[in-house]
């Protein structure tokens, strides 16, 4: 699976996406992440990629040139998706679905957000990763990678995934590992008969 990140500040997703599980994931092929910066395609001699808002307001809005010129030569089909705090909220079901394509296109906004016109013209979706507000679109593209990534098939190395939280509307059971005490608190007996794999399907949580 790859996916095209278009973002004002890529240095910020060097920790995120160069460690543990998505690291892996990507030495060993089966994902790759390419990060670009908008910056680089605005064509003014000082780069600018915001601007004043028409008919007033506080703060900037990103231009619609830069952000087309980015991610039009770079396209090659899939969802482009415009992470924004008014698109609909980001989901394990939806991770499901975005899993299933080769390839997704980001697009982060900052500022005040984007032209209206790349909304209605470039991206094919909006997700919010909650009802709140960030800074700018970086912190919830890494979410998506993150919880994407995770559902292509081999990225995890057991089935983890299918019993998770959220995958079939239930909570996953609580997990205990050695000792089987601590500070005088013990696991739960069932857990030491021997009959654990029998239990741990039928455990879950609801909410
Ligand atoms: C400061 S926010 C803009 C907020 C916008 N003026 C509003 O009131 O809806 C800047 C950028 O952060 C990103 N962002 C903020 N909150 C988000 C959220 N909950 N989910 C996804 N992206 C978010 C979006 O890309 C947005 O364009």
């Amino acid at each position: 699976m790859h996916f095209d990140i278009f973002t004002l500040f890529p240095g910020m997703f060097e920790g995120p996406l160069t460690e543990s599980i998505l690291k892996r994931a990507q030495e060993r092929g089966l994902l790759s992440i390419a990060l670009h910066n908008i910056r680089d395609a605005a064509t003014d001699k000082h780069h600018i990629v915001d601007d004043y808002p028409y008919g007033g307001g506080a703060g900037m809005v990103m231009k619609p040139e830069p952000i087309f010129a980015a991610v039009e030569p770079v396209y090659q089909g899939g969802p482009i998706i415009l992470l924004s705090p008014q698109g609909r909220l980001f989901s394990q079901q939806l991770a499901q679905t975005l899993a299933q394509e080769p390839r997704v296109t980001l697009l982060c906004g900052h500022y005040e957000g984007v032209d209206e016109r790349v909304r209605e013209h470039l991206v094919t979706d909006e997700v919010s990763i909650g009802d709140y507000v960030l800074t700018g679109g970086e912190l919830a593209a890494m979410v998506v990678v993150d919880a994407v990534s995770r559902l292509v098939p081999g990225v995890l190395a057991d089935e983890s995934a299918q019993e998770e939280s959220h995958s079939s509307g239930l909570l996953e059971y609580p997990h205990y590992t050695r000792p089987p005490e601590f500070r005088s608190w013990r696991i739960p007996d069932v857990l030491l008969s021997g009959t654990t794999s029998r239990l741990r399907g039928g455990g879950a949580r609801s909410r």
